[in-house]
């Protein structure tokens, strides 16, 4: 019988926890914090759901195909927990998290009945109360309403231990939850509205991962760029205001936020790129398509002039940002005239990398029922034309990369010898030989070349002090040699 106020002691069985995550940083984040909440219970985690005692998937509904693949391996699931409870390896609890949960718990119940219960994104917080209940009645189903606060609180070292810390990088959720209602999207109905959390809150999260090695936070919103939170001094704090308060903290180095919604790209955000050392020269920008056109039919709330005008101001700030973005194609009713306007701005803007995606229709969404859905042969040729272009974008910007050097922030060893890999402050992998002793280290590399999906460089023989002072204007990054 588990119970919450259980605590570990010496003699106490561990438990195993088995987290499948699917979809986005944010349900990334949430994992790692469903890990935490239930660490007091005796929960340690495990590689393979074969020797779990619980098992959770953390699911997402942005498209068609990544709703479906969590009933296929709840099929699996299934098969295991049928086999574990006859030759006698004991229970298996399974539980369905995430975007998927709270769109269609109900639907995965009836599906799915070696299902225990189905916990969406604002409720995990409560698994291990979740847990008692399940041991006595299956079929709990929570997260119907949407109150992040409740979460975050529950969520503080004082009441469940530290954070789980996995190298010197760390996603920090800041902002949940969307208004925009982008007309194919899911995530407003399964995030809830846009909520921010108090800033005191976050400085308090970051100096703790700090303190414990992190030296890079990614800040996660899914408009994280509308963050609008309480600050410790009354006033509302923005993001960028929360980038400076961030950038104080002793040992973190490098800040990074996603996802942006352009018209959430205030002018204090932009001049902080300018202003702050650990803002990264790198951001996601999602424009969905570079039609006018589609671009009203998918509500974005603003024209291709505005995102070219925004990339203008951007660089103007931050010559050296890296771009990336999201696109759809075959969105209903998008012509070949549309499509090539996609293409016009993706030339236009030249994207250090990018997502792109064949639109699928989701339901409960506005665009699902709209006319003049696109043969699917013709979406995916668009994807393929948009995709050859923008890889060629991509292995030219980490072309250009040969000859500078870089400050590399080392995250894990490489797969032989001595390898180390990091990450550049375009967020590029960098691969540099006998570099395995610099883990969670920022450290100058010149890079040899770039390839399509990473850079491969060698340590100089110089501290990064000495490099920002040969060219203190640089702000240490992209430095010429
Ligand atoms: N909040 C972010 C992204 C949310 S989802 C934003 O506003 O941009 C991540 C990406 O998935 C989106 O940017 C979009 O490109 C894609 N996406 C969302 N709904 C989709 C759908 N129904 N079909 C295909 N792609 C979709
Ligand atoms: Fe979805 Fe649009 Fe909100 Fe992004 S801004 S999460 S695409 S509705
Ligand atoms: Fe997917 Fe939910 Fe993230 S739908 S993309 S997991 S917010």
């Amino acid at each position: 019988m588990i119970d919450a106020e259980d605590k570990p002691t010496a003699g106490q069985a561990e438990k195993r926890l088995f987290i499948k995550t699917y979809g986005c940083q944010m349900n990334v984040y949430d994992s790692e914090r469903m890990a935490d909440v239930l660490r007091p219970l005796g929960y340690a985690p495990t590689d393979t759901p074969e020797d779990a005692d619980f098992v959770i998937l953390n699911t997402c509904h942005i498209r068609e195909k990544a709703a479906e693949k969590v009933y296929s391996e709840l099929g699996k699931l299934r098969v295991l927990k049928e086999e574990k409870a006859l030759d006698g390896r004991g229970a298996m609890t399974i539980a369905v998290a995430g975007c998927v949960a709270q769109a269609e718990g109900e639907e995965i119940m009836r599906r799915q009945p070696a299902v225990d219960l189905v916990v969406g994104p604002q409720a995990y917080h409560q698994l291990p109360e979740l847990l008692t209940r399940t041991a006595r009645a299956r079929g709990e189903r929570i997260g119907a309403d949407f109150a992040p606060n409740a979460k975050f609180d529950a969520l503080t070292n004082d009441k469940i231990g530290a954070r789980g810390v996995k190298g010197p990088t760390a996603f920090l959720t800041v902002q949940e939850g969307c208004d925009k209602f982008c007309t194919f999207c899911v995530v407003p109905y399964t995030r809830g509205a846009e909520w921010s959390r108090p800033a005191a809150d976050i400085l308090t999260e970051a100096r703790e991962l700090a303190a414990r090695g992190v030296r890079e936070v990614t800040l996660l919103g899914q408009n994280v760029n509308a963050y609008d939170g309480a600050g410790p001094d009354g006033a509302v704090w923005t993001l960028a205001r929360l980038a400076y308060g961030l950038a104080e903290i002793e040992g973190l180095d490098r800040i990074r936020y996603t996802t942006s919604h352009p018209n959430d790209m205030g002018d204090d955000l932009i001049a902080a790129h300018a202003e702050l050392d650990a803002m990264m020269p790198y951001l996601h920008l999602p424009v969905q398509s570079g039609s006018d056109r589609l671009l009203r039919l998918m509500n974005r709330k603003h024209g291709r002039q505005k995102y070219f005008d925004l990339i203008d101001r951007i660089r103007a700030a931050r010559p050296d940002m890296a771009l990336s973005g999201d696109f759809i194609v075959g969105f209903p009713g998008e012509t070949d005239r549309d499509f090539e306007d996609t293409l016009d701005l993706v030339r236009r803007v030249n994207y250090a990398s990018a997502f792109s995606f064949i639109y699928s229709p989701r339901p409960g969404t506005p665009a699902a029922t709209m006319a003049a859905q696109v043969e699917p042969h013709v979406a995916s040729a668009r994807l393929q034309a948009l995709q050859a272009l923008l890889f060629e974008q991509q292995v030219a910007f980490n072309q250009s990369q040969a000859g500078k050097v870089l400050p590399v922030l080392f995250e894990r060893k490489g797969r032989h010898g001595r390898q180390a890999i990091g990450r550049s402050p375009y967020l590029q992998s960098v691969y540099v030989e006998d570099a395995d002793h610099l883990m969670g280290r920022i450290v100058p590399v010149r890079v040899e070349r770039g390839q399509q999906n990473s850079l491969t460089g060698a340590l100089v023989d110089e501290s990064l002090d000495a490099l920002k002072q040969r060219a203190p204007a640089a702000q240490a990054l992209g430095l010429q040699a």
